[in-house]
């Protein structure tokens, strides 16, 4: 079935209010394009919990800090399009814009989004809040599914649905990786070949780290990144019994997390 290509507001407002009218179940995955396996499965997760799907894809400039990480954040349109016909999706909404000239509306958590990447990137977590709703309020949809790599924005959109009382079910799918164990993002596309294999040593540090346990965790990763020159460390913390970590590598921002002590 050919996915229908949505880029005005209003009019992917009305066609989820008529699904909902003939009692549809839609199902938003909310991506910035650049779609990989890990957003495939993401789809693939929100079929079975729906039976209306609409892929937004919106590179949404609130979250960026800097106008160049903006400019290169990856855009591959037409490479979107198709992967998103072949995954079955019903509709691909790609606003042009979501923010009037002079917006002055946000929405911004104030809990969850503290420490990690919430005190690196300051503003980021209120863009992606802000923008969340947006979609909220333009697909209503009764679920949405969002990956867990992304822990730290999965919290904050949770405690936002929440607060706001928006009646959406945040869905959270588990991290796809590489064979290496790189997550999959769609940054790992501005990976140099040599960074792309510093980047997988860097994913196998914090995994081995992590695996020694809670107690060890921390000392462990400072230790393994000792050799892997071409990785800028960003932070690592323990969280929950899980490690946490932000690293540059060639210019690129990676995050990842793993549970200490086991397998995931
Ligand atoms: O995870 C992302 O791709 C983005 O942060 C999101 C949730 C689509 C908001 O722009």
């Amino acid at each position: 079935m050919a996915v229908k290509i949505m880029t005005k507001p209003a009019q992917m407002q009305k066609m989820s209010q008529a699904w909902k009218r003939q009692g549809r179940r839609v199902v938003l995955v909310p991506t910035m394009g650049a779609l990989h396996q890990g957003h495939l499965a993401l789809i693939r997760r929100a079929k079975k919990l729906g039976d209306r799907v609409v892929v937004s894809s919106y590179v949404n400039p609130a979250q960026f800090n800097s106008g160049r990480d903006l400019k290169k954040y990856p855009r591959c349109a037409a490479a979107d399009a198709a992967l998103v016909r072949r995954a079955g999706a019903d509709v691909l909404f790609r606003p042009a814009g979501l923010y009037a000239k002079n917006s002055s509306t946000w929405v911004e958590e104030t809990d969850c989004s503290r420490g990690r990447c919430g005190d690196r990137r300051p503003g980021h977590f209120r863009g992606v809040a802000t923008v969340v709703a947006k979609l909220f309020h333009l697909v209503q949809p009764g679920a949405a599914v969002f990956g867990e790599k992304d822990h730290q924005q999965c919290l904050v959109i949770e405690r936002m649905t929440r607060d706001l009382h928006f009646p959406v079910r945040i869905v959270r799918h588990p991290t796809l990786r590489e064979r290496d164990g790189l997550p999959l993002s769609s940054r790992n596309l501005r990976l140099s070949p040599r960074n792309r294999k510093w980047a997988g040593a860097w994913a196998q540090a914090l995994r081995q780290a992590a695996s020694l346990g809670p107690r060890r965790a921390l000392g462990a990763y400072r230790k393994l990144l000792r050799p892997l020159r071409s990785v800028r460390p960003e932070y690592v913390e323990l969280v929950k019994g899980n490690l946490h970590a932000a690293a540059w590598i060639g210019g690129v921002r990676l995050i990842d997390h793993r549970r200490c002590g086991g397998s995931r």
